[in-house]
């Protein structure tokens, strides 16, 4: 894409006399403007120095815009608050791939085609047995999602978009299925095949909840809070696991490989296992005696010389609430009500210790609020989710938003390998001296 030119440049002086360089600067639809600095090397034979990207921007994109201060969250444009509302989950998977919403005739070829391909290769369940049935859910499915590439072969050539688009439809179609496997496995239960006739979401409940020994009907306010986790995780612009997508995929391999390493990334409790840690942190608090006892976690939390964080909090880009989490406890409120959990201890304690975070000067003075995990967790587990099996959940919701990127990537004219540089601050060259002397 033509880069935009922003009015003015960007001057680098520097002290050791190296001339001083004019950098082009450019700007976006929305948001700060860059600096292009990739001359810099070439004409000073310097890096730029960024570890974990604070001041980079590693790509120009379309897809999903984040105002973090205003607490904002576009996909193509369209406010997270309408699309919860107002679409589902596959009406985002088009908008976020294709660019546009898609008419009622688009919807429904794009609901046909992911519809038809829910089913695994048969093998796949053989494989699955290799595991331990006490496996982390994000080990299986990092093995699953990556296996996809020994099934199908006829889609794995980056480079050609039919077969990129095919990819898409197979990933975004089988993640459910593959998730619903993986926990079928772990409860020793036979695996439940897809049904066509329900939609996205409430076949992903049947598909974890049914068993053939009777009929299930999956309830309408579930599949809706089901839906809006989808839509609420489906993109979140260049974050470590689509990064990872994009690093990955930067090197030709295919479409199956880069979104496995998205899937791994996610795992991490500092990004999309924060939801299982937030849920385990209330699970802690509630054992040492639940709501008396969020001063004393508060100020853990708190302490300089303490690792505790308090999990569902914070966020690289939001300085402001979430606004995937405003939704989310919009949601959590709707599930309790329609399960009639309302006085359920666990979201007593996670209002009062978000109450509580609040209006504390810690929280108000780096502002930290909730994110998305802190609610999520909560609806999973009144769902029925298994809390090992929720970043799977966000890994499935999140895979369109991955091949969107790394659709985005190759047609990207200016796309190269990804290859960071480095400061290096190790030995000189040194040498190897025979073991007796070391
Ligand atoms: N609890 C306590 N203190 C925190 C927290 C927290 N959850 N988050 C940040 N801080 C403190 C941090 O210690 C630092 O304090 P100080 O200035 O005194 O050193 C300050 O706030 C700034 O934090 P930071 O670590 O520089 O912020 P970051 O942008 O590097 O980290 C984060 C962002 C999300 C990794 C971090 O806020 C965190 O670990 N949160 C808890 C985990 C979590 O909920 N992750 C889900 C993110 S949203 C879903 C997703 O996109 O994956």
């Amino acid at each position: 894409m033509a880069l935009n030119p922003a009015d003015g440049k960007a001057t680098l002086t520097f002290s050791d006399g190296t001339p001083s360089l004019d950098l082009p600067l450019y700007k976006g639809t929305i948001g700060p403007d860059v600096i292009d600095i990739r001359a810099l090397y070439g004409k000073t034979g310097k890096f730029t120095y960024d570890p974990g990207f604070l001041s980079t921007a590693s790509c120009n994109s379309t897809i999903t815009y984040i105002d973090g201060d205003k607490g904002e969250l576009l996909y193509r444009g369209y406010p997270i608050e309408q699309l919860a509302t107002k679409c589902d989950y596959l009406e985002t998977c088009y908008l976020l791939l294709f660019g546009e919403l898609p008419n009622a005739e688009q919807k429904a070829d794009f609901v046909g085609r992911v519809t038809k391909h829910t089913m695994v290769n048969e093998q796949m369940q053989f494989f699955l047995r290799g595991f331990r049935r006490d496996a982390h859910p994000m080990a299986v499915m990092t093995g699953l999602v990556g296996a996809l590439s020994a099934f199908y072969p006829d889609s794995m050539n980056l480079n050609d978009p039919w077969q990129r688009e095919v990819s898409a439809i197979r990933l975004i179609a089988k993640m459910p299925t593959l998730v619903a496997m993986a926990y079928k496995y772990t409860i020793g239960q036979p695996y439940m095949y897809p049904r066509n006739e329900l939609s996205y979401a409430g076949n992903f409940m049947r598909m974890m909840f049914a068993t053939p020994c009777e009929d299930y009907k999956p309830n309408d306010v579930l599949v809706r809070a089901i839906d809006r986790i989808f839509i609420l995780h489906a993109d979140h612009e260049q974050n470590a696991s689509t990064s990872t997508v994009r690093l990955c995929a930067s090197s030709g391999t295919n479409p199956f490989a880069a979104i496995a390493a998205g899937v791994a990334c996610l795992w991490g409790p500092a990004h999309g296992g924060a939801n299982e840690a937030c849920l385990n942190m209330l699970y802690d608090i509630q054992k040492a005696g639940g709501v008396a006892k969020i001063g004393e976690f508060i100020s853990q939390v708190k302490d300089k010389n303490s690792t505790v964080k308090l999990m569902g909090f914070g966020h690289r880009v939001y300085k402001n609430y979430d606004p995937r989490a405003k939704l989310m406890r919009e949601t959590c409120h709707e599930v309790l009500g329609e399960l009639g959990l309302h006085d359920d201890p666990l979201f007593k304690l996670a209002m009062s210790l978000e109450k509580i975070a609040l209006e504390d000067d810690y929280f108000v003075s780096r502002k930290l609020y909730p994110n998305v995990d802190y609610y999520s967790g909560i609806v999973q587990k009144a769902i029925g989710i298994p809390v090992p099996l929720f970043t799977a959940v966000f890994a499935l919701a999140r895979t369109v938003g991955w091949i969107a990127q790394l659709n985005e990537m190759i047609a990207d004219p200016e796309y190269k390998i990804g290859r960071p540089r480095q400061l290096f601050v190790g030995s000189r060259h040194r040498d190897v001296k025979p073991i007796a002397q070391r």
